[in-house]
């Protein structure tokens, strides 16, 4: 078993709600703590925190924040600041389904507390221990998902990666990076190409850091490097994670996933698709009905901080794009790989997982 990660993504402390600051890397490990819910939800604004699972947990944690910031209040008034605070936070980002995946079940737990006739402060603490619960259970999660994806991952693989699905953009241990672990923790012996993931740099700056902490073999290209490599043989498989899946089986993650997905099913590429069953949003039949976050101008308009538009010229940021199910391979979960996943798997997947 490969080791935690030697370093912290993200926690709770008396202070507040801690984030490994993932702006400043590669350059500077510093950790933000983040003391009100309008500062969490800033920070995961401000992409300080990203990754669909590592949203879903500091929105878990932000709601705790929440209800201890509260515990003066009488119980309506606690119940109101609750209600603003998961508002606000289901405000921050629209894509990533594990975001309101979290804080349904963070308002499920509160309901049946109040329910239950638990007074103010001793909801406070059981929403406290439901976020932590939530934070280890997502890295468990993973773990598990990453030794269902090793069957996938001949010996020699050597394996594309968009964006960043590690333990950074979970609570631990990663989705797509998981499966990469579990891989090498398996014995097999595997190089990454991680994309460089225009224009917020996920993969060349978090990416690139996770498995070099890892001593596991990465080289970074930039985005448009891709069709070469597929064509000179030199991609064996393709691994991502995924902000949402639908009903249907198609998946939106990081804008140019899309791209990749049509390059590999031209090159005969296995393209496979790792995440945890919290992404999978039964509610959204297909790829069209799922929202894709459009972010502002700064981070296409620059790169670092040199602009790289002139003033005045527009640029577009959707944040995120949908490949449909039939370009997947596999869809890689906790419970297993599933195949061409289409909507009648989903639903048995579903089924099985709450039986
Ligand atoms: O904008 P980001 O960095 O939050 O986008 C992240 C991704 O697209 C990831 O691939 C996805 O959330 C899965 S993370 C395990």
């Amino acid at each position: 078993m490969s080791e935690p990660e030697p370093w912290f993504t993200l926690g709770w402390s008396d202070a507040g709600v801690e984030l490994l600051d993932q702006r400043l890397l590669p350059d500077r490990e510093e950790v933000l703590v983040c003391r009100s819910v309008e500062e969490v939800a800033c920070a995961i604004e401000d992409l300080v925190v990203r990754g669909a699972p590592a949203i879903g947990c500091t929105a878990a944690l932000g709601m705790a924040l929440a209800a201890r910031q509260a515990i003066g209040l009488d119980a309506a008034a606690f119940g109101a600041a609750l209600d603003a605070a998961h508002a606000r936070l289901a405000a921050t980002r629209p894509t990533a389904i594990n975001l309101f995946w979290a804080l349904d079940r963070m308002a499920r737990t509160r309901a049946a507390l109040q329910s239950e006739g638990h007074d103010v402060a001793a909801t406070a603490e059981a929403l406290r221990e439901e976020a932590l619960v939530i934070v280890v259970e997502d890295g468990e999660i993973c773990r598990q998902l990453g030794r269902a994806g090793v069957e996938l991952v001949p010996d020699g693989s050597r394996i594309l990666t968009h964006c960043n699905a590690g333990a950074l953009a979970t609570s631990a241990y990663g989705t797509a990076l998981g499966v990469v672990r579990a891989a090498v923790d398996a014995g097999r012996r595997v190089s990454v190409l991680a994309d460089e993931t225009r224009p917020f740099l996920q993969g060349a700056r978090l990416t690139a850091w996770e498995m070099q902490r890892d001593g596991i073999p990465v080289s970074v290209i930039t985005d448009n490097m891709a069709a070469h490599l597929m064509q000179q043989g030199e991609v064996d498989l393709i691994v991502v994670g995924a902000d949402r899946v639908a009903a249907n089986g198609d998946v939106a993650n990081k804008i140019g996933t899309y791209g990749l997905a049509v390059l590999a099913h031209a090159h005969d590429i296995p393209f496979y698709v790792a995440a945890p069953i919290s992404t999978i949003d039964p509610a959204t039949a297909t790829g069209a009905e799922i929202p894709i976050e459009e972010r502002g101008r700064e981070e296409v308009a620059n790169f670092g901080n040199r602009p790289i538009v002139p003033d005045n010229v527009p640029v577009r940021h959707p944040a995120f794009d949908v490949t449909p199910a039939r370009y997947v391979t596999a869809l890689v979960t906790e419970r297993g790989v599933l195949r061409d996943p289409d909507g009648a798997g989903i639903a048995r997947l579903l089924r099985d997982t709450r039986s």
